[in-house]
């Protein structure tokens, strides 16, 4: 819920008092079995609440206070670690990041020489501690001096090896999570067991952990992030260790066989400046939506030893390493409502209403609730507060109830009995709903589809006029376009010879579009106009896309064994409809676009294109001979030059062409050093070489 107090409001004493009650109840649940009533952004939010209220009346701080304690004092364990485990302090933005390297420069009165930039995995601090290689304890973080024994979990979690590579006396600290993997796993465990599911992956690998006698067994993943000689070890081992850079450190500890981030796309990195810190930054945010594990910042620490011990500690983190906090992607909202809506293919999905919440960015007021199994598996209910999950261009989705936040008043979800469309059957046989009567209940949505402006473009094809069609028996899908008689249009009600004739006109022109647009018009589930454009380049033709199996049409990027069997299926249920299309004479090649396909699969001069194995973003209005294009059409060129069109910058980017009012994109350009390019450069640049 995000109705904690807000920063700084804290009115009076007993507000304050209040809210200190509210974070150790939160804290302790959060620390003991991963839930909690209030989500990781409103805990912070109460936090500096509590902080800032504190500073202004320091004489009635409360011993219980969470500030200044590790996991908000939540936690005692009976393991005393050998070194404390820490906390880090937060940073949010490039200049709180810039200032906070500032400061450390100058209290070590000197530059830093080198930083390492690694994201914040978002689980539980472990220290696994090995003897002559041998992994003998698990140790949970705790209150930071002592913590829990989860020894029993050794075995159990992938990247934590029971044998290290070298009989080496070490400990280990790094995060145990479960990746999406492990988490739907996990969820599908539970739920076989006692018909629930995990909130999330982070209390999923809380529980996990803690849990001894489970009758089933999930699996964790390890990511090391340090190792710590023991104390008292006074071996030669040891003192080389203490004197290697955190980078060197951890490549020695992949050495060993134990799990890192290295081989993962926001692997730690070396950097020299702090602009060069800042641009990793923005890489990690960028990749973050397609993790197989989540990251809730990205942690930034000075890399040489030397430069650590100078810095040294405060009694809560260390001074030289700090979180750069990347903004919640869950959070805890209200399900207002459940709407059911039937969409162009006939699928009938369930969509949630909510509470308002800022996610990543944006404000999230609906989202997905896949279909009505998941319902029921998750035990939803109205008025539940939900968690709900969004991150960069994904669909918001509701991940669970809150089942401890319930009051009574929670009603059951209505599920529908009948095509919320039209009325007609569900086909309930597969998860996912369907109207019996398939495309044909959404006719008109799929038909509007079909001629809209970036599929057939029949520019003179009004709604109502596909409506009066469908009415009149005319037509029962878009290709049945096709076939219509001279006659048969004049017979409409208010159709006049010149619009027609137009009519006739603008259908003669949908008939020469490429394959790509074709396809795309067909509203393939799971493809959309990119998409088709990839599947229309990579086959060429109709005959070879209708041909491909399952297997085949994996070979396109973005395409994975989900995807492929539904794109299959939904190929052979349009099989008339591309039939009707070939009978009619609409074109079922991609031209133009095939030289590009030919010469890569030659092999040969992909290199020619212009922005071959570019990254390509386009912001701002368009002008000069690009200025009657369409975004789509834009990106379309990009993709004819051999370039890859993308929405949002990133070190990736290669290029960004800037129009007039380009804002947010081409500062971002700007600040990771990415080449700019007016519409009238790149229209040159392309148009060139084409
Ligand atoms: S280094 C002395 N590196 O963040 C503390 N911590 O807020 C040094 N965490 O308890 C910690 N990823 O659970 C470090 N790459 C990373 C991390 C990381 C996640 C967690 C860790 C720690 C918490 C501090």
């Amino acid at each position: 819920m995000n109705d904690a107090p807000a920063l700084t409001a804290l009115a009076n004493n007993a507000v304050y008092a209040e809210a200190v009650q509210l974070a150790v109840d939160s804290a302790a649940a959060y620390y003991a079995d991963g839930t909690s009533t209030l989500d990781d952004d409103a805990y912070d939010r109460l936090v500096r609440g509590i902080a800032a209220y504190e500073d202004d009346h320091p004489d009635e701080v409360l011993p219980g206070s969470p500030t200044g304690k590790v996991a908000g004092g939540a936690v005692v364990g009976d393991v005393p670690h050998l070194v404390p485990m820490l906390s880090l302090d937060n940073v949010f933005g490039p200049d709180q990041l810039a200032k906070w390297a500032a400061s450390l420069e100058r209290r070590l009165g000197r530059p830093v020489e080198a930083w390492s930039v690694e994201p914040k995995l978002d689980g539980l601090a472990i220290s696994a501690r090995y003897r002559e290689g041998r992994l003998v304890q698990l140790v949970t973080r705790g209150d930071g001096t002592a913590g829990e024994d989860v020894s029993h979990a050794i075995g159990t979690i992938v990247g934590l090896p029971d044998r290290l590579v070298h009989p080496n006396t070490i400990e280990l600290r790094g995060e145990v999570m479960m990746t999406t993997v492990q988490f739907e796993e996990a969820c599908a465990k539970r739920q076989a067991h006692d018909g629930t599911t995990f909130a999330n992956p982070r209390s999923a690998a809380a529980g996990t952990l803690r849990a001894q006698d489970r009758p089933y067994v999930c699996e964790l993943t390890f990511f090391g992030y340090g190792a710590l000689p023991y104390p008292d070890d006074t071996s030669e081992f040891a003192a080389r260790l203490r004197e290697l850079p955190h980078s060197d450190v951890m490549a020695w500890v992949a050495g060993q066989g134990v799990q890192t981030t290295a081989a993962t796309p926001v692997a730690g990195i070396r950097a020299f400046t702090i602009e060069q810190v800042q641009a990793r930054v923005e890489e990690i945010a960028a990749a973050r939506p397609t993790l197989e594990f989540g990251i809730d910042g990205i942690v930034v620490k000075c890399d040489l030893a030397a430069d650590q011990a100078a810095a040294g500690f405060s009694s809560r983190a260390p001074r030289w390493a700090t979180a750069y906090k990347l903004p919640a992607t869950e959070k805890i909202t209200k399900l207002l409502a459940v709407e059911w809506n039937t969409g162009r293919t006939g699928i009938i999905a369930p969509r949630a209403v909510l509470e308002p919440v800022e996610l990543d960015g944006s404000i999230v007021t609906y989202a997905t609730l896949h279909n009505a199994a998941d319902i029921g598996r998750r035990g939803l209910m109205l008025g539940d507060s939900v968690v709900v999950y969004k991150a960069g261009d994904v669909i918001p989705r509701v991940e669970a109830p809150v089942v401890h936040l319930r009051t009574g008043e929670e009603q059951p979800i209505a599920i529908p009995g009948v095509c919320p469309s039209c009325g007609d059957a569900i086909d309930a046989s597969q998860e996912r709903w369907r109207c019996v009567r398939g495309r044909a209940c959404r006719a008109i949505a799929s038909i509007q589809y079909a001629a809209g402006r970036d599929q057939l473009d029949i520019e003179t094809l009004a709604d109502t006029r596909i409506r009066q069609m469908l009415e009149a028996g005319l037509i029962a899908d878009f290709a049945d376009l096709f076939f219509l008689t001279r006659e048969q249009i004049l017979g409409l009600e208010r159709m006049g010879e010149v619009s027609t004739d137009k009519l006739l006109a603008a259908l003669e022109q949908a008939k020469a579009r490429p394959l790509s647009r074709v396809f795309c018009a067909l509203g393939v589930r799971g493809t959309g106009r990119s998409m088709s454009r990839r599947i229309a380049r990579h086959f060429v033709t109709m005959d070879a896309i209708r041909a491909a199996d399952a297997e085949a049409i994996q070979q396109i990027e973005g395409i994975g064994p989900e995807k492929s069997p539904v794109i299959v299926a939904e190929l052979s249920e349009l099989a008339p409809v591309i039939d009707k299309l070939v009978a009619a004479g609409v074109n079922m090649t991609e031209p133009g676009v095939t030289l590009a396909g030919q010469v890569a699969e030659a092999g040969a001069k992909v290199a020619a294109l212009p922005l071959a194995g570019m990254s390509v973003v386009v912001t701002g209005a368009m002008s000069g001979p690009l200025e009657a294009l369409s975004r789509n059409k834009v990106n379309e060129l990009i993709e004819r030059a051999g370039g890859k069109a993308s929405s949002s910058v990133s070190a990736k980017t290669s290029l960004l062409v800037a129009g007039e009012k380009a804002g947010s994109k081409r500062a971002k350009a700007e600040s990771l050093g990415v080449r700019i390019l007016t519409p009238e450069e790149f229209a040159k640049l392309v148009t060139d070489a084409l």
